[in-house]
């Protein structure tokens, strides 16, 4: 019964939509080989998308009837064989796809050439290898994916007679060496993928037909070597990423012939320093990325040949002072990213040409202070300025002179507590972040409290400030705290934030004040009448012994008056 259901939704899913009158498309998913043979209308479909089908394997000519097709997919659905003349009877497809199957054998798959085919995707299958030809009878392709494969090597001649291919995605395979003349008579070719392969080393003729490539990517191989960007064939090349690999030096003018180059990602390599000659040539470049390296050393005329840089990433490297003439030929930057360095120090004089500075981060450094901040250039516009000076050894900043700046996170420093209570408590504007995020967990309540804390430093003692907010108004509290460890963040031991007194308490209270007062009332009461009680007894002793006193005085006389 839910498996009939099931079917008719998936039939409903078929899609027959008329953009046109001769334009159908047809998509179905979870099929058969029987259903496929059994689809109508076959002569005016023109997109046919088969997805998660059972169909192993394709006899030739399968798609003969299907002549009007110009996209083809068969994707998830476990292809894994197809007949030697399977494509057979397709002239006017434009763009197949057989990704995410099961392919090993990469073949024409037809007997005479595909001649409308320009975007051919072969991307997740188990292809090992590519054969000299073989994509000859596709001599219109202009996008080719053979990503995600087991690709181990390429014949010379695998792309030859591809004189139109733009786009070739060969990433994700076992490509170990680009030795050859693999990519030779790809003319066109402008965007090529390499990345994560296994390429130890490429040749310097290697690209020396793709004169028209501007997007290379070799980022996640094994490469130590850069000898083969002067070839000619990459002198137009505009993004070029080299991340990931084990380059530990940067050749003077390495990069010489790369005059069009805009974007440059070397992170995550083992490079260790900048020299003067390191970057020379880049006379385009806009964006350098060279984080998580181990730079140490960088040479003073280090960026002055990049002069069109509009963004440097240097975080996570092991720079610990910079030249104040570094950034002198770069008066484009807009964002200078230094984040996870050893810096101790910035010169005032280091940024004095940057008037289009929009993003400076330099948190996670050792800084101990931030006075380079008064003497930006005037011309720069502070307000569009967001600068992240956390986690550095700040205790104390010029207040008034930070408070034009659009941002300034200043969590995670050393504050000194007096100074932190006396200036920032009453005066901080809300672009100045002081307070970092802490997670509390409650004694009474499992629930995570969120709240903000200052560290700060007193004496010898780490302190901190938290910051309770009650509705909308915030109250700080200064409170002894021991220090946090970002590693091991337990949650430091802190006040809570105020618990809203709840009328159970303020009825107890009374409660308990109303039987005080009784009680004491009772009391005094008791301790009246007792008092009374004891005069009243008095004073009856007292008018008995008056009495008797009475009568003994009157019996002698008594006695007498009988004696007599
Ligand atoms: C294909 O699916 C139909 C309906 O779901 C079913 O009747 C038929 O037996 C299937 N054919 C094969 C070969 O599995
Ligand atoms: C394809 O099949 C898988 C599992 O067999 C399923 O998780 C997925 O949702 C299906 N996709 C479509 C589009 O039906
Ligand atoms: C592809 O082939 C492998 C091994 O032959 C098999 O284990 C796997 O299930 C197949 N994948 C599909 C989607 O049929
Ligand atoms: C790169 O640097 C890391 C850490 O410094 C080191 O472990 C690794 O061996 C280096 N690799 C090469 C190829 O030098
Ligand atoms: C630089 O590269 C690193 C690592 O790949 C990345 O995390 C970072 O976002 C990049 N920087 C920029 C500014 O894109
Ligand atoms: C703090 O900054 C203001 C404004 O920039 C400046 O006038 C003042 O001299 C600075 N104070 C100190 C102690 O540097
Ligand atoms: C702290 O938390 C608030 C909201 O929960 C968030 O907006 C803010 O970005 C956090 N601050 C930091 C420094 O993570
Ligand atoms: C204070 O905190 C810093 C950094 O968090 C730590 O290095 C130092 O040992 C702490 N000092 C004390 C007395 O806990």
């Amino acid at each position: 019964m839910c498996h009939a259901v099931y079917q008719i939704l998936v039939w409903l899913w078929m899609l027959l939509c008329c953009c046109g009158s001769r334009v159908s498309c047809l998509q179905i998913s979870n099929c058969n080989k029987t259903e496929v043979t059994m689809i109508r209308d076959m002569d005016v479909l023109t997109s046919l998308t088969l997805s998660n089908c059972s169909l192993p394997h394709l006899e030739n000519a399968f798609f003969m009837r299907f002549g009007q097709l110009l996209h083809l997919e068969l994707e998830h659905s476990g292809l894994s064989s197809l007949d030697d003349f399977s494509l057979h009877g397709l002239p006017r497809l434009q763009s197949l796809s057989l990704s995410h199957n099961n392919l090993t054998k990469l073949r024409s798959w037809s007997s005479e050439p595909l001649e409308a085919l320009t975007s051919l995707d072969l991307s997740h299958n188990r292809l090992c290898s590519l054969e000299d030809n073989s994509f000859v009878l596709y001599p219109q392709l202009q996008m080719l994916n053979l990503a995600s494969n087991q690709i181990e090597q390429l014949a010379d001649d695998t792309f030859h007679g591809l004189s139109h291919l733009k786009h070739l995605q060969l990433h994700g395979n076992r490509l170990m060496l680009i030795d050859g003349f693999q990519f030779s008579g790809l003319h066109r070719l402008s965007s090529l993928t390499l990345h994560h392969n296994l390429i130890k080393g490429v040749d310097p003729l290697a690209f020396e037909s793709n004169t028209h490539l501007r997007s290379l990517r070799l980022e996640g191989n094994l490469l130590s070597s850069l000898q083969f960007l002067t070839q000619r064939g990459l002198a137009r090349l505009v993004h070029l990423n080299l991340a990931n690999n084990l380059l530990q030096k940067l050749e003077p003018q390495g990069f010489g012939n790369n005059i069009e180059l805009q974007d440059l990602v070397l992170s995550h390599n083992n490079l260790t320093e900048l020299t003067k000659e390191s970057l020379l040539g880049l006379d385009s470049l806009e964006r350098l990325n060279i984080s998580h390296n181990i730079l140490s050393h960088i040479e003073a005329e280090s960026l002055q040949s990049v002069v069109s840089l509009t963004q440097i990433d240097a975080s996570f490297n092991q720079i610990a002072s910079l030249s104040e003439s570094l950034f002198q030929a770069n008066s484009q930057l807009e964002e200078i990213i230094l984040s996870h360095n050893r810096i101790e120090e910035i010169s005032p004089k280091l940024m004095s040409h940057q008037t289009h500075l929009k993003r400076l981060k330099l948190d996670g450094n050792a800084l101990i202070e931030a006075n380079f901040l008064q003497s930006l250039p005037p011309a720069l516009n502070r307000l569009s300025l967001s600068v992240d000076l956390s986690s550095n050894l700040l205790h104390s900043v010029n207040l008034s002179s930070l408070l034009q700046f659009g941002h300034i996170n200043l969590a995670d420093n050393h504050w000194n507590c007096a100074w932190l209570v006396k200036n920032f408590l009453l005066r901080a504007p809300a672009s100045l972040n002081f307070a970092r995020n802490w997670s509390l967990l409650s004694d009474w309540n499992e629930d995570l409290t969120k709240v903000q804390g200052i560290d700060c430093i007193e004496g010898s003692r780490n302190r901190s400030i938290v910051l309770l907010s009650v509705g909308e108004a915030i109250h700080s509290k200064v409170q002894c705290a021991q220090s946090y460890d970002e590693l091991n963040p337990a949650p430091p031991p802190l006040t809570w934030p105020k618990i809203p007194t709840d009328r159970f308490d303020s009825r107890s209270v009374i409660i308990w004040m109303l039987v005080a007062i009784a009680i004491t009332f009772a009391c005094l009461r008791w301790l009246r009448r007792f008092v009374d009680r004891k005069e009243q007894s008095k004073r009856k002793l007292k008018a008995i012994n008056e009495v008797y006193m009475s009568k003994m005085e009157s019996q002698p006389i008594r006695h007498e008056r009988e004696r007599s």
